[in-house]
C-alpha cells in the first residue's frame, strides 16, 4: 500500500513534542510491513539549515518539483528518514522557510498569526502529491494525517474526485487549531462549513474538526484517552462530534523507537546499561549528579521531569508537593523543560531555594534528556490528562521507574497493582496534590527499605516491549480496514 503519511514535525528533522518521535518511527515500522510510506512535512527554516549544515546526519536536500497552489509557488524538497528507505517530502514556502523560530509560535512564544494560511497551503501540497497532481509520479492509496495541522486534508481529499481515503490521528484533544471567522474567507472556504457539525467551534474556525468530521477513520494514541475524549470531562467540548463517531475511532499506544532510546546502545551515556547490568545505571546517576552540580547523596533517590512546561503535565501538583520531600531532604529533583514563563520561573525559584539538591534546565537538550532517563530512580508523569506520553515509556525502558496519573496512555503502560510479576511503576488516580504525595511516598519508602522489590519493579519495566512492532501492525489492520470499506 502506498501511504502518505503528514505531519507538522518530525524527528530527527524538527520536534517540540511526541507527535515528533510517531511521525520519525511509525513511518519506518509501517515499511518495515512492506508498505511504501512517504512522509510529508512543512520545510521550516531550522530544518532546511539543520540538513544542509549536515547536523541531520546521512541524508541529502533535493529540489524535486515546484507547483503552483492558488497562484503560490510552492517547492518541494526530497530528502529521507536517516537510516531508513522512507522518502521524505518538505513543503517550502516563504511562511515556512524563511522564517525562524518554533514551527507554531514566533519569537515572542505568540502563534504565527497566519498559522491557519500556513497550515493549508501545507494540506493542498499534500493532497496534491497523495493525488498525483505534483509532478512526482506517485499517488497515495491512504492518508495518515496528525493533528490539527493536517485536519485540513481530510477535506480536501473529500472535495477531490477519486482521491485517497484518510485516517486522522489525534495526539492531543486540546490543540484545536482555531482561527477567528475571517480566516474562513482568506481560505476561500465555503460558506457551508461554517456550521457546528463541520468546522465551526463555538464561534470560531477548527481545523482538528476538519479531521474529525471529514476523516474516514479516527485514531487517537492509546485505548485509555479513546474512552476519555468521549466523556464531557475531557472531551475538550468535542465529546459529542466524537460519541457520534464512536464506530471509527479507535485507540492505538504508540511505541518508541528502541534504537533511540536504548541504554545499552545509548550515545549520549558514557556507561550504557540493561536490566541485568542495573549496578551500572548508578554511575549515570553519579554522572548526572556531577553534571548538574548536585550533592552525591546516594541515599536520596533522582528524581526526574522531562516535559514541555504547560498546566497539561500536572506542574502544579509538582509545585504544591515537591517543597516539603526536599525540605525533608528526601530526595533530590532534576528538571529539564520549556515552557510556560509562568512555570519556568516556579522551577527556577525552587532550584535557588535547594541549590545543592534540585537542578532545574530551561530549554531544550535531547541530551540531557537522555542523560536524565538513564540517571533517574524515578520518573515523575503527573499529567492532568495524557494522550499517550513517550516520556514513561522512556524511563520504564531506561528503569527510572514512572510514577504516574493514570490516565490516558499512563494508564494503559503503567503498571502498579500490588502484583511483583507485572508492577513497573507508581500510580495515582485523582490529580490532587495528596493523591501525588501518597504515591511519592510509598514509592521512596519502597526505595529505602525494599530494594528488591524495587529492583524487581525496573526489570519488570525494562523488560516490556514498547517497540513499534505492535502498533504498526494495528495501523496496518486499519488501514486495510479503511480501504475496504470505501
Ligand atoms: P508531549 O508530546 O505532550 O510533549 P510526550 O511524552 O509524548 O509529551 O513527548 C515528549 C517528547 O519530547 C519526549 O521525547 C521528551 O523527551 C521530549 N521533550 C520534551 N521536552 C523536552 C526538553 N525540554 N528537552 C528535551 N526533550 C524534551
Ligand atoms: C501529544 C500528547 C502525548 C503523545 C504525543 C505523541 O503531544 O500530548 O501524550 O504521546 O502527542 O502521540
Amino acid at each position: 500500500m502506498n501511504i502518505l503519511f503528514m505531519a507538522s514535525e518530525a524527528f530527527p528533522f524538527i520536534k517540540t513534542g511526541g507527535l515528533a518521535d510517531v511521525a520519525g518511527a511509525l513511518p519506518r515500522a509501517l515499511m518495515k510491513r512492506g508498505h511504501s510510506v512517504h512522509l510529508i512535512v512543512p520545510a521550516y527554516q531550522s530544518l532546511l539549515a539543520r540538513i544542509r549544515a549536515g547536523e541531520v546526519p546521512s541524508v541529502a536536500l533535493k529540489l524535486t518539483t515546484t507547483l503552483t497552489l492558488e497562484g503560490e509557488r510552492v517547492a518541494l524538497w526530497r530528502t529521507r528518514l536517516p537510516g531508513t528507505r522512507v522518502t521524505v517530502w518538505l513543503v517550502d514556502i516563504p511562511a515556512f522557510s524563511e522564517r525562524s523560530g518554533n514551527p507554531y509560535t514566533g519569537l515572542d512564544g505568540r502563534d504565527w498569526p497566519d498559522n491557519h494560511q500556513r497550515f493549508f497551503r501545507f494540506c493542498q501540497a499534500a493532497v496534491a502529491v497523495a493525488t498525483n497532481r505534483a509532478g512526482l509520479n506517485w499517488s497515495a492509496d491512504l492518508v495518515h494525517a496528525n493533528d490539527w495541522q493536517c485536519g485540513m486534508a481530510c477535506w480536501l481529499l473529500r472535495q477531490t474526485p477519486s482521491a485517497p481515503p484518510s485516517v486522522f490521528t489525534i495526539h492531543n484533544l486540546a490543540y484545536h487549531g482555531l482561527f477567528s471567522q475571517p480566516a474562513l474567507y482568506d481560505l476561500g472556504l465555503p460558506d457551508t462549513l461554517w456550521q457546528p457539525d463541520y468546522l465551526e467551534f463555538y464561534g470560531q474556525l477548527s481545523f482538528i474538526k476538519a479531521g474529525l468530521v471529514f476523516a474516514h477513520r479516527l485514531t487517537t494514541v492509546s485505548p485509555g484517552y479513546a474512552r476519555e475524549i468521549q466523556t464531557p470531562d475531557m472531551g475538550h467540548g468535542l465529546d459529542g462530534l466524537l460519541r457520534a463517531r464512536h464506530d471509527d475511532l479507535s485507540g492505538i499506544l504508540n511505541g518508541i523507537d528502541t534504537e533511540v532510546w536504548h541504554p545499552g546502545r545509548d550515545r549520549y551515556l558514557a556507561t550504557p546499561y540493561n536490566q541485568h547490568r542495573l549496578q551500572r545505571k548508578s554511575l549515570n546517576t553519579a554522572d548526572l549528579r556531577k553534571q548538574l552540580g548536585l550533592t552525591m547523596i546516594t541515599e536520596q533517590p533522582l528524581v526526574g521531569f522531562v516535559g514541555r512546561m504547560v498546566a497539561q503535565k500536572g506542574l502544579d501538583l509538582l509545585l504544591a508537593v515537591l517543597p516539603e520531600y526536599l525540605q525533608k531532604s528526601a530526595l533530590q529533583l532534576v528538571v529539564l523543560g520549556k515552557g510556560d514563563p509562568h512555570y519556568e520561573q516556579a522551577f527556577a525559584k525552587l532550584a535557588l531555594t535547594f541549590p545543592d539538591t534540585v537542578s532545574v534546565t530551561l530549554g531544550y537538550d535531547e541530551a540531557l534528556a537522555h542523560r536524565i532517563e538513564a540517571g533517574a530512580d524515578l520518573f515523575l508523569m503527573p499529567s492532568l490528562f495524557e494522550p499517550c506520553g513517550l516520556n514513561q515509556l522512556y524511563s520504564l525502558r531506561y528503569g527510572a521507574l514512572p510514577l504516574v496519573h493514570a490516565v490516558g496512555g499512563l494508564g494503559d503502560t503503567v503498571v502498579d497493582e500490588g502484583n511483583p510479576v507485572r508492577d513497573n511503576g507508581f500510580c495515582f488516580h485523582r490529580p490532587q496534590p495528596d493523591a501525588l504525595s501518597a504515591a511519592l511516598s510509598r514509592a521512596l519508602e519502597m526505595y529505602e527499605k525494599d530494594t528488591s522489590a524495587w529492583r524487581q519493579r525496573q526489570r519488570n519495566a525494562m523488560g516490556g516491549d514498547y517497540s513499534w512492532n505492535q502498533s504498526a501492525a494495528a495501523y496496518d489492520q486499519l488501514y486495510q480496514k479503511t480501504l475496504s470499506s470505501v
